[in-house]
């Protein structure tokens, strides 16, 4: 990037207001960048903090700072279709991140094509996933766009290293306690590394952790949550409808209280990193387990086993980046298909740290009690399984 710039060109900075983005607008706009720093509301709380970070970004140099409420698109346009394609990473992270990427890219180009600016900024690192999922979504969505990446860029090393800089130019940076965690948070959960979590032989101290009850010091009393799906989307909580964003934030107050959703893991990056990785995402954990439970209702075997194929597919497709492909829009319309029969609801039941669907029931349940009951009320045809085991094991059985 050039110093300086002879006419001054408009940045469009995804803004957190945290320590890395307030420096990138000081350092963007001593670079002759006439910066706006935008804020997507994905459920992080930024709007109770707003009127603080907004303080703190014209302070850093931003000509303005503004934010966008996008929870209801996050909830209905990125959250829900991976719920539905049951998309865990790795058999254990559920994406709360990762998800949130490809809606704050869609959103940057937008307000960029808006402000009339040229480029775009992100506070992403060079060793993370991050950048490559807002770049990558941000080139197939507007190619035009000129990207800066300042943390990449500049001299500073660490979090100490970007205090020492906001002190050198007098800027306001946020208040010190949780520096030795770096934290991303959205509607779908919190993402917590280093500190003391940068080893992996370390188990992460009570205070790495948010959101959630110890499960030790949980409720000696479990809660039951009753979740209706209609065609794959929860639509109902205890019997009551709520917009899906609703059913997602209550679930995330129930569940933290029972102390649902810990994740502590070694994680693949995509930049061939392993991480040690914590997250707390209680509504998530919750909405994933009913949800599988009614598809094992609803849905034939073959069914379920190719399913499980597509959902380890598309939470690498999410984890990579490559939410806005073709291959993407093919894994919808398949999933969609799948889920016609994914209606009814599920009884799952929270206590000291787990969350166990204990009752299902559907319009289009499979499950036919004539046939599984071992009591006299039995119309399986007992005398059919011979000629079946016969059959069954033919292949193997040396003949002559
Ligand atoms: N490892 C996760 C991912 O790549 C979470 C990254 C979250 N960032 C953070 N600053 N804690 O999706």
């Amino acid at each position: 990037m050039k110093p300086t710039l002879k006419k001054k060109q408009k940045v469009i900075l995804a803004y957190s207001g945290g320590l890395d983005t307030s420096v990138c607008i000081h350092w963007l706009s001593a670079r002759g960048y006439s910066v706006v720093g935008f804020c997507v509301d994905v459920g992080q709380g930024i709007a109770e903090n707003f009127s603080v970070i907004k303080k703190r970004g014209l302070a850093c140099g931003a000509e303005k700072i503004v934010i966008q409420d996008l929870r209801e698109s996050f909830a209905e346009d990125y959250i829900l279709p991976a719920l539905k394609a049951g998309a865990i990473y790795e058999g254990k992270y559920l994406l709360a991140t990762a998800l949130s990427r490809p809606l704050i890219a869609k959103a940057l180009a937008e307000t960029a094509q808006k402000e009339k600016a040229t480029a775009v900024a992100h506070g992403c690192t060079g060793k993370g996933n991050d950048q490559v999922r807002i770049e990558v979504s941000l080139r197939v969505l507007n190619p035009k766009l000129n990207i800066l990446a300042p943390v990449r860029e500049w001299e500073m090393k660490s979090r100490q290293e970007e205090m020492d800089y906001a002190k050198r130019k007098r800027i306001p940076i946020p208040p010190k306690k949780d520096s030795v965690y770096s934290l991303d948070q959205n509607l779908w959960g919190i993402a917590i590394e280093s500190g003391p979590l940068e080893d992996p032989w370390n188990e992460p101290p009570a205070e790495a952790y948010r959101w959630t009850t110890d499960p030790a010091k949980a409720p000696n009393k479990p809660d039951y949550v009753t979740i209706e799906f209609n065609r794959g989307k929860p639509v109902k909580l205890n019997g009551r409808s709520l917009p899906f964003i609703k059913i997602i934030e209550t679930l995330n107050a129930t569940g933290a209280r029972h102390g649902v959703g810990r994740v502590d893991m070694i994680e693949d990056r995509l930049v061939g990193i392993k991480s040690r990785e914590v997250y707390e995402a209680p509504a998530a954990t919750i909405l994933h387990l009913a949800h599988k439970e009614l598809e094992h209702l609803t849905l034939d075997r073959e069914m379920l086993s190719f399913k499980e194929g597509i959902a380890q597919r598309y939470s690498r497709l999410i984890y990579d980046g490559l939410w806005f492909t073709p291959l993407k829009t093919a894994f919808d319309a398949f999933v969609e298909s799948t889920q016609k029969t994914v209606t009814g609801q599920v009884k799952v039941k929270l206590f000291k740290g787990t969350a166990m669907p204990v009752a299902r029931k559907s319009p289009y349940s499979r499950y036919a009690e004539s046939l599984a009951t071992y009591s006299g009320k039995d119309l399986f045809d007992q005398k059919a399984a011979a000629g079946f085991i016969a059959l069954w094991g033919l292949p193997y059985i040396k003949h002559r």
